[in-house]
């Protein structure tokens, strides 16, 4: 066990007579120091791009589905829910659908909802779930009718398996800035080739507009429709879905973001759609929710508590968690601000050996090495992030270039903790080749479109259990 230097909850002279006792102990630390990125990048204001904007346009034709958006729709991939809103009236809610090699149309029926938010009403809003496909197989897929049918396409993911090799892509906070629109362009351009985006939260920043417009969501829809209506997008909800406004009379939290965005989290048992969990490919995916309760005897506690356990990492490898707000996060941005779950839910990712925990939230990049802190319980004084191979690595990829701009403070010195950190846009790939070994890169939006400005292999902690925490 090394020491990791100074961070978070503890008073100094605690953290200092700690880090003496455990220098003592083990010898001087053996870890790695953190790295701040020197990229130099161009200063410009973020804005939003505006509404007449080419990404924004509405598709042509009389009631024309827009804002299609798929994602999981089940437990284990043979499952989507396809999503649309129609602007004029309800139209159809059926979704027509066929493998690429067959001419056999096959139709799911769905369900239209509306909702008001201040003085904004929604268009048609269509959610509709596709079950019992095949594993591994491209489907063509068809909403609206009469004249104005939108045809689109999905590659569902092989079966479940250990070593079913399956290339996610990372995105958090994106908003619809330029830069928004750059980083979507970097992923898509990616040479990787990102076949799922498993996206940390914060969505279209709607709220930051008056009476949180959601004219803004609509916009929003259409901008990412050109990746999410191909590839799902596992949702995450960020403070950015709260749209809790009792000044305008809105008191329910999450409203636009339920209304729009669907997840299967019936599936796995969970009572609410902010936290739940899917399997894809080798992956075991579990989605927490920053913004709901957490504390003991909570539903996502309990949830999470009896979900560990069913983890078959025999069956999938890669034990995966997504949430909005960082617990280890080195900038002056949000910080702490995940201290609470983290101390509710730190022990049991150690214990679950969680592969990888990615988080947005703060406007920036940040990878830390393998660390906990867990061994404080009040009395023994011992509060300090420590090396642990059990531990999993904490991303945050919070820097998908919303208008609020980029998190441009650091604490400082850096923690040793925190392996690499850096200021820009940009996105990332986790890349599973096998049960054993999966590359991770991160890619800023000033770079050309395969380079590398971040890296790492991780090794697997149930099945290749060794120290992965140098980068490459
Ligand atoms: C957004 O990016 C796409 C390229 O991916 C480009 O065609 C489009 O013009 C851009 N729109 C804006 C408003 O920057
Ligand atoms: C875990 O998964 C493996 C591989 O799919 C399977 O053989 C085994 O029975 C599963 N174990 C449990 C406890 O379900
Ligand atoms: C798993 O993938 C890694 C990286 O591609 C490779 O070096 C290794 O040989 C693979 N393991 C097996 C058992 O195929
Ligand atoms: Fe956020």
């Amino acid at each position: 066990m090394a020491v990791l230097g100074s961070s978070s909850s503890c008073s100094v002279a605690v953290v200092g007579a700690v880090l003496v006792i455990v220098l003592v102990l083990n010898g001087a630390g053996l870890c790695n120091g953190g790295k701040t990125s020197a990229f130099v990048r161009k200063v410009e204001k973020t804005v939003d791009m505006p509404l007449d904007s080419d990404v924004f346009r509405v598709p042509p034709g009389y009631n024309a589905p827009q804002q299609v958006h798929i994602t999981q729709g089940d437990r284990v991939g043979k499952g989507v829910i396809v999503s649309w809103v129609t602007p004029d009236e309800p139209g159809s809610s059926e979704v027509l659908y066929w493998s690429e090699n067959s001419e056999h149309k096959q139709k799911a029926k769905g369900k239209v909802n509306r909702y008001k938010f201040y003085n904004y009403t929604s268009g048609y809003i269509h959610h509709c779930t596709i079950n019992n496909l095949m594993y591994n197989t491209k489907y063509c897929y068809e909403v609206g009718i009469g004249q104005t049918v939108r045809q689109f396409w999905f590659t569902t993911p092989p079966e479940v398996g250990p070593d079913v090799p399956y290339t996610f892509g990372l995105i958090g906070d994106l908003g619809q800035s330029f830069d928004s629109n750059l980083t979507l362009t970097h992923y898509e351009n990616n040479p990787q080739k990102g076949q799922t985006v498993l996206f940390v939260g914060d969505l279209c920043y709607a709220d930051q507009y008056p009476n949180h417009d959601n004219v803004r969501w609509d916009t929003w829809g259409r901008f990412a429709e050109r990746s999410v209506a191909y590839q799902p997008w596992i949702w995450t909800a960020g403070n950015h879905e709260l749209d809790f406004a009792p000044e305008l009379g809105e008191n329910k939290p999450f409203k636009p973001f339920t209304n729009r965005y669907h997840t299967p989290y019936r599936a796995s048992n969970s009572t609410a759609p902010f936290w739940y969990s899917i399997k894809r490919a080798s992956a075991y995916i579990i989605v927490l929710s920053s913004y709901s309760a957490y504390g003991k005897y909570t539903p996502q506690y309990k949830w999470l508590e009896e979900e560990l356990p069913k983890v078959n990492r025999s069956e999938t490898p890669w034990l995966i968690v997504m949430m909005h707000s960082p617990w280890y996060n080195s900038y002056n941005y949000h910080y702490m601000e995940g201290e609470t779950m983290r101390v509710m839910f730190e022990p049991w990712f150690v214990k679950y050996k969680v592969d990888v925990v990615f988080a947005g939230h703060v406007h920036a990049y940040e990878r830390s090495e393998r660390v906990s802190n867990i061994a404080y319980n009040i009395v023994n004084g011992m509060c300090i992030p420590v090396h642990d191979q059990s531990a999993p690595v904490y991303i945050t990829i919070g820097d998908g270039g919303n208008l609020e701009g980029l998190a441009t403070n650091m604490t400082e010195p850096q923690p040793k903790y925190s392996a690499y950190r850096e200021v820009s846009f940009g996105h990332a790939m986790f890349d599973i080749k096998n049960r054993t070994h999966a590359y991770y890169n991160w890619h800023r939006n000033q770079d050309g479109y395969a380079v590398e400005a971040d890296s790492m292999w991780f090794f697997n902690r149930i099945w290749h259990p060794v120290d992965d925490s140098t980068s490459v």
